[in-house]
């Protein structure tokens, strides 16, 4: 009888722990449409892509897209577009994504969309096409918010909405989750992500890139993949070097070309970083846009004197310099640091700006820093946000923290000779 309850207590334990494994996640996937995210795949004035994610009964990648009219009758002036789905399977979930790119849009209009059909269509979305000239505009960026992001990243990210709703980009330089690869892939994480953003991610496209987080296995450190929600879960540029599509990437936006640069492979692949800075030398030479602005996760300087990102460093400093790179983004440490680095062995004389370096975390981990000479401003255990605006020949960049505050900011004014000068308000 005592062996017989001991076979029973067993099955238990181990149906309990079947179980456990097969359904981790709160955010099962269903019919109906969720984790719904713009993002920009081609020329941002004639182009919008969408993806969006849902349970494998759903066999057609369907959306609706219209001019936005006044009209309830959306439906009735709306195109129909098909795109293609991929399934991700793991933590027992089979999730599909479905990618559409919507093409031959007007620049500088505003559209309504929707994805899905029937009963299972997803509200209505507005979004606006970039214009086919230099016009002013702002964009967000968001350092790491990797963990706790439903729980205080989601008041960061809704804030930034709320103070500028016009707003055309996110920019989110890598560990957006804190983990998930191989066979586990930590779907909640990804849940809670799209949760706090919510229909933000649906109405302004995201620019993002992955940081180690992406490519970390916490069952297995050295095995290094990116995860597999990436590329199914973002619709994104295939214009950055071969072996890196969705990676890393570059698109023109109103004036300012925009360098995402994958910087994870980095740190383990001199092929991959030769090919990188290849690739990033031919943009900067060729450069139709009057500013430039880098993104990529691991710092070139960093706010901890532990954390040294040398081979990042020595390959896309030379080219930051030499191209006079405005504005480098961040994230990686989980502290805030601004700071102006001017090309090696030129000395800061006011004449001209140097690039203005970035570092910034918008989520709930956050670490020390130690005082580094290279920064004007540093700040701990700070929740942050950044508006950057672009009208003309100015660059108005503010940092604000979670409480609505702004904590830092400064002007670019571009000369006719292409130099900039820097008014350092803080
Ligand atoms: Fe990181
Ligand atoms: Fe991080």
């Amino acid at each position: 009888m005592r062996s017989l309850l001991s076979i029973f207590v067993i099955f238990i334990v181990l149906a309990c722990k079947v179980v456990a494994q097969e359904r981790i996640s709160s955010f099962i996937p269903s019919s109906a449409p969720d984790r719904i995210i713009l993002t920009i795949k081609g020329d941002p004035s004639t182009t919008m892509a969408v993806t969006w994610r849902t349970d494998t009964s759903v066999s057609e990648s369907v959306a609706q897209i219209s001019q936005n009219l006044p009209t309830v009758f959306l439906a009735d002036s709306s195109s129909v577009v098909t795109g293609t789905f991929e399934d991700v399977e793991g933590d027992g979930v089979v999730g599909r994504f479905h990618s559409v790119n919507f093409t031959s849009l007007r620049p500088g209009t505003t559209y309504a969309y929707r994805v899905g059909s029937g009963a299972d269509a997803s509200e209505w979305f507005t979004f606006k096409t970039a214009s086919a000239s230099a016009d002013p505009y702002t964009f967000l960026f968001f350092g790491d918010s990797q963990m706790g992001t439903n729980s205080l990243f989601s008041r960061v990210i809704r804030q930034a909405y709320r103070a500028v709703p016009d707003a055309r980009l996110m920019l989110f330089p890598g560990d957006l989750v804190d983990g998930g690869t191989g066979s586990k892939l930590q779907d909640d994480e990804w849940g809670e992500w799209h949760e706090a953003d919510g229909f933000i991610n649906a109405e302004i496209p995201v620019l993002p890139t992955p940081g180690n987080h992406e490519y970390y296995n916490p069952g297995d450190r050295t095995n290094r993949a990116l995860n597999r929600y990436w590329k199914p879960g973002f619709t994104l540029p295939e214009n950055g070097p071969a072996g890196l599509e969705e990676t890393a990437y570059t698109l023109d936006y109103q004036g300012v070309r925009f360098i995402i640069v994958n910087s994870d492979v980095m740190l383990r692949s001199e092929d991959l970083t030769r090919k990188q800075a290849v690739w990033v030398e031919e943009l900067l030479k060729n450069n139709p846009c009057k500013w430039t602005v880098m993104a990529f996760h691991h710092p070139l300087f960093s706010t901890s004197a532990r954390r040294d990102n040398q081979t990042v460093r020595e390959s896309l400093k030379p080219l930051i310099d030499k191209y006079g790179v405005d504005l480098v983004l961040n994230g990686h440490d989980h502290t805030y640091a601004r700071g102006m680095i001017m090309p090696d062995g030129e000395e800061k004389k006011g004449k001209r700006a140097g690039t203005i370096y970035v570092v910034s975390v918008s989520g709930a981990k956050q670490y020390q820093q130690d005082a580094e000479p290279w920064w004007d401003l540093g700040l701990t255990n700070t929740q942050l946000w950044q508006a950057i605006a672009v009208d003309g020949n100015e660059l108005e960049y503010r940092a604000y923290d979670a409480s609505g505050t702004v904590v830092d900011q400064f002007t670019l004014k571009k000369k006719n000779n292409g130099n900039s000068l820097l008014n350092n308000a803080r």
